[in-house]
């Protein structure tokens, strides 16, 4: 637990203000203390009304300073409130130990700006939200015990979509050095893996220093893809998750020279409308998102495209749904996981008006799902007739058969000998589903047997 103390001047208005304040930053663990000497965090709420206030705060601003000092600089000084929606920067020029300022309207800003504060200084928060939630679930690298395993390249997020508590949770935004997954990833190939998923909450804001024969500077995802296809053994490689504003040219490049990069780009875009991608704090348009996609179909025609949708952001609207349902139709998806909003308390959404009914949120899900399951069903089946190299990673359910993944990230069932465990073996495909695709053997690489 930290220690929180508002101070709070003038009307009623401002003790509600600091009520909210004292809610929003509850679940980052700020619990309130008598005094300010003994505060992580002092708010001092502020009021324009009367004569010489402004005067007033400045002076109580400098007693703080000198009990931040005392504290070796770990209290974090906020000024909300008239007088901040008055001075702004003016307040941080005056007295620089001040670390935040925000007017009345920024509240919801809150919880990004003191996560952020606190980052600044080296300080995790400890925070209430459930870290083993569902949306924040990621699977961690492990000991091969298979051909495809999973690389932990980058941790935490500081994007800060209103409606996710990772950026609490998971901390700022960091990333592996390109020798240690290196050398994970050798271990694994040695170990009979032959496809790797780098992970990271925003793995294509990965950047990595490289190693010091390569001149040690920062690498794009891009870079460190095509760095590893060169490691013996390691024929496929895929990331997940992205974030739409990283996607850069490198990396949509790389879709198109890497070979062992495969066919799938999981890009979650969440809505489709301007309106609620802006109150998501996204920091992209639909536009935006659609030239993406576009672009990265150029590099790489015929890969697959992934997404998340949130269904009843507070404030959606009939017609913001519409805006998703089209943007859904025209990418066509071969894969999308869809959630219905709901409320993390103290993220800034949880604050926002317009909180959609359960009933509208569930109507929305189901008919955006139906959508999104005709697309995979129509993806699995244009597979049809088509021959692909699988993966095979496993004994099917019935005897004598096998299992495995496409380059689409298909799973994939067909009949062959078990000693095909851990190859990549071209099949074609004769059959298709919602979830799979049916195949048969069609050759067997040398020495796969
Ligand atoms: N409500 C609903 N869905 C959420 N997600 C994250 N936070 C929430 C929330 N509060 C979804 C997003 C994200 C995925 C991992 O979980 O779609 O991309
Ligand atoms: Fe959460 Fe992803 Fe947004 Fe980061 S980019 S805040 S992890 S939804």
């Amino acid at each position: 637990m930290k220690g929180l103390f508002i101070r709070t001047y003038g009307c009623q208005m401002n003790v509600y203000d600091s009520e909210r304040i004292r809610d929003v930053l509850r679940p980052l663990g700020y619990a309130p203390v008598d005094a300010p000497e003994s505060a992580d965090l002092v708010v001092v709420n502020t009021c324009h009304i009367r004569e010489k206030a402004t005067e007033k705060v400045y002076s109580e601003l400098g007693q703080l300073k000198r009990m931040k000092e005392a504290s070796g600089g770990r209290m974090t000084i906020a000024v909300a409130g008239c007088v901040a929606q008055a001075e702004g920067e003016e307040l941080i020029r005056r007295q620089p130990a001040v670390d935040l300022v925000l007017g009345p309207q920024a509240y919801h800003k809150l919880p990004e700006m003191i996560a952020r504060a606190s980052r600044a200084i080296g300080d995790r928060l400890e925070t209430e939200f459930d870290t083993v939630e569902k949306f924040d679930a990621l699977p961690k690298t492990r000991d091969a015990d298979g051909p495809a395993a999973f690389v932990s390249v980058q941790e935490g997020c500081d994007k800060f979509c209103t409606f996710c508590v990772v950026p609490y949770t998971r901390g700022a935004e960091m990333s592996r050095r390109v020798d240690d997954i290196v050398l994970e990833t050798r271990s694994l190939a040695s170990q009979g893996v032959r496809e790797i998923t780098l992970l990271g909450q925003n793995v294509n804001a990965f950047h990595g220093p490289a190693p010091a024969i390569e001149g040690g500077e920062d690498w794009t995802l891009g870079q460190l893809c095509r760095h590893l296809a060169k490691i013996g053994g390691i024929e496929r490689i895929r990331y997940t998750t992205s974030h739409p504003r990283d996607m850069n040219d490198d990396l949509i490049a790389a879709h198109g020279d890497t070979p062992a990069l495969m066919p799938f780009l999981h890009l979650p875009v969440q809505s489709g409308s301007d309106r609620i991608l802006k109150a998501m704090n996204r920091g992209h348009t639909a536009g935006q998102y659609r030239d993406i996609i576009a672009r990265v179909r150029h590099a790489r025609p015929g890969i697959a495209i992934a997404s998340d949708f949130i269904v009843g952001f507070p404030g959606e609207s009939d017609a913001d749904f519409e805006a998703t349902m089209q943007l859904v139709r025209d990418i066509g998806y071969a894969i999308a996981y869809s959630f219905k909003y709901s409320s993390r308390p103290g993220t800034p959404a949880a604050e926002m008006h317009g909180h959609v009914s359960e009933a509208v949120k569930d109507e929305r899900l189901q008919t955006l799902q139906a959508l999104l399951r005709l697309q995979q069903t129509e993806f699995n089946a244009a597979q049809i007739g088509k021959t692909l190299p699988v993966l095979v990673t496993g004994k099917g359910r019935n005897a004598g058969q096998m299992h495995g993944r496409s380059p689409y990230l298909q799973a994939v069932h067909f009949d062959g000998p078990e000693s095909l465990n851990g190859q990549i073996v071209d099949v074609r495909i004769v059959g298709a589903s919602l979830n799979s695709l049916t195949a048969e053997l069609l050759q067997v690489r040398e020495g796969a047997l």
